[in-house]
């Protein structure tokens, strides 16, 4: 595929850095939750799809993979953090370990709506793992328990990141100028 045939593109992760820490983050996590009782990952539809796919394949403990879709009201970006559940979880997760995977924590509004959401619903734990973290974006405040790459204020794409709906399957991220 070529990068960059309508807007220019920088590669701020290549594909081999952005795999090594994919698999830092697995063995993290793995040590974090063996023998802790069973693990929900839980991806939110669609960008995480490829981070949930990759840190899924490090993962050396049992785990059940489930998809929570959202949109945001009016198809503009969750500017306002309302958002609309699109697809709910299949599994039930009470007293369960859950581990939310994002794409990326920008304002932090929707993860704030999803973890409030999902707390209700009585988890053992609930933890927040983003393959992206732009903090200077940050509205509401949100713990971020295990984070890939730490970013500057850019809107960037690939893996998983779209730019109206172009760029998720390129295998590096890079910077949308
Ligand atoms: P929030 O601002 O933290 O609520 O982020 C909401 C969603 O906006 C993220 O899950 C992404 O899907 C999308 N988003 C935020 N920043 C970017 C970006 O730089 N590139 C592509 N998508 C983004």
């Amino acid at each position: 595929m070529k990068y960059g045939e309508e807007h220019h593109l920088k590669v701020l992760f290549t594909r081999e850095q952005i795999q090594a820490r994919v698999a830092q983050l697995g063995e993290a996590i793995t040590g974090d939750y063996r023998g802790a009782g069973e693990l929900i990952l839980v991806a939110v539809l669609r960008g995480s799809v490829y981070f949930a796919v990759d840190l899924s394949r490090r993962l050396e403990i049992p785990f059940v993979l489930d998809f929570m879709g959202i949109s945001s009201y009016g198809g503009v970006s969750a500017s306002h953090g309302i958002v609309r559940i699109t697809k709910d979880l299949d599994s039930n997760i009470a007293h369960k370990n859950v581990l939310l995977l994002e794409d990326i924590v920008d304002t932090g509004l929707t993860l704030n709506y999803l973890r409030r959401n999902l707390q209700t619903r009585n988890p053992a734990s609930l933890r927040i793992c983003t393959f992206l973290d732009m903090p200077a974006r940050r509205i509401v405040n949100i713990p971020v328990d295990y984070c890939g790459f730490t970013l500057p204020d850019l809107y960037v794409v690939g893996y998983g990141l779209d730019h109206h709906e172009r760029y998720r399957n390129l295998e590096v991220v890079a910077a949308l100028k």
